[in-house]
């Protein structure tokens, strides 16, 4: 175990890929590499991984703690939504096996030192790349009232959007919002006390989780790349999905289901007129979850949903 990050569902999420001597897989969110050192002792001899996050911190972790000779890693920097450019690059048509485990890290959370968690005071940016465009300060400094309320409930549903949004747009015509920290203390202040005192989790969680989302363009991309992932598998290959909250539980879902049944004819037709045909077994037709073994070593995997498909 690393002190970058605690992998959820290692043993179910890599038995998922089958991966065997000689296969081509790739890891689309490397974070503390701990799913693709699994893999990597599994693909060798003769495999190739292909290892890809958009976080800096998480590639420096994938050179300092993947093999170097066997089998070959690719380490890249960049969104996993671009896998087909990557493969293009490195003269891959297509691989064995692709797993994505989205979220954050524990590293990002607790020491990226980009604003995360409501538990630290730092600079407000939530950027997993920090290559690209808007901070999460950006959008809490220039989004209209109307628009921070309808991200905060939309992303992160929360309950009590439109009044800290409001609390937000009348704070920083005085007071720029520029930390983690000022964020939590003023989602906390418009959260109605009783709702606090009774709420498990601390008021200002569904508001991080959200900004993070769109910063990110979390669901916008994870949708994208479902769109396009199955065609760059082998047949019998296998694309797997760990996910975190219901938002993207819900694409992985619908985006499977639509791949195993894709036919658009009514259910009175006596037969298929449309055509379209499946392009995957799903693998998982009940979501997959973590142990109550592992949950309690680990806390986080609690709310981590396994799904799966192999292309036909
Ligand atoms: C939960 S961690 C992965 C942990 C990893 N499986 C392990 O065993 O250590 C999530 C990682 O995915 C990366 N990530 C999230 N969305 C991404 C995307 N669209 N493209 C590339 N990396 C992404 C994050 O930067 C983070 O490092």
């Amino acid at each position: 175990m690393s002190d970058y990050h605690v992998t959820a569902m290692l043993e179910e999420a890599v038995d998922m890929l089958a991966c065997r001597p000689g296969k081509i897989i790739v890891d689309g969110t490397l974070g503390g590499s701990g799913h693709a050192r699994r893999i990597c002792e599994q693909i060798d001899p003769g495999g190739v991984l292909i290892g890809i996050d958009q976080d800096r911190d998480a590639i420096d972790q994938a050179h300092r703690v993947l093999p170097t000779e066997e089998p070959r890693t690719h380490i890249v920097h960049g969104n996993f939504v671009d896998l087909p450019l990557f493969l293009s690059q490195l003269g891959i048509d297509a691989v064995d096996g692709i797993l994505i485990d989205i979220g954050l890290s524990l590293h990002q959370i607790e020491a990226s030192g980009r604003g995360f968690s409501f538990n630290r005071d730092e600079p407000l940016d939530m950027r997993m790349d920090v290559r690209s465009d808007d901070t999460a300060a950006d959008l809490v400094a220039t989004m209209s009232e109307r628009d921070l309320a309808q991200l905060f409930s939309r992303y992160g549903e929360e309950r009590w959007a439109g009044r800290i949004a409001r609390h937000l747009v009348k704070h920083r015509k005085t007071h720029p919002v520029t930390t983690s920290g000022q964020l939590a203390r003023l989602v906390a202040e418009a959260v109605p006390a009783a709702a606090v005192r009774t709420q498990k989790i601390h008021p200002a969680t569904r508001v991080f989780m959200a900004l993070r989302i769109v910063v990110n363009r979390e669901l916008e991309v994870l949708d994208r790349f479902l769109g396009t992932a199955v065609d760059l598998l082998n047949p019998g290959g296998r694309l797997c999905v760990l996910s975190f909250h219901s938002l993207e539980d819900r694409i992985v879902k619908h985006r499977f289901r639509a791949m195993e049944s894709p036919c658009t004819c009514p259910p009175s037709f006596p037969q298929c007129v449309c055509g379209r045909q499946a392009t995957v077994r799903l693998l998982t037709r009940k979501v997959f979850r973590a142990t109550d073994a592992e949950i309690r070593k680990n806390p986080m995997a609690r709310s981590t949903r396994l799904r799966a498909v192999e292309k036909l």
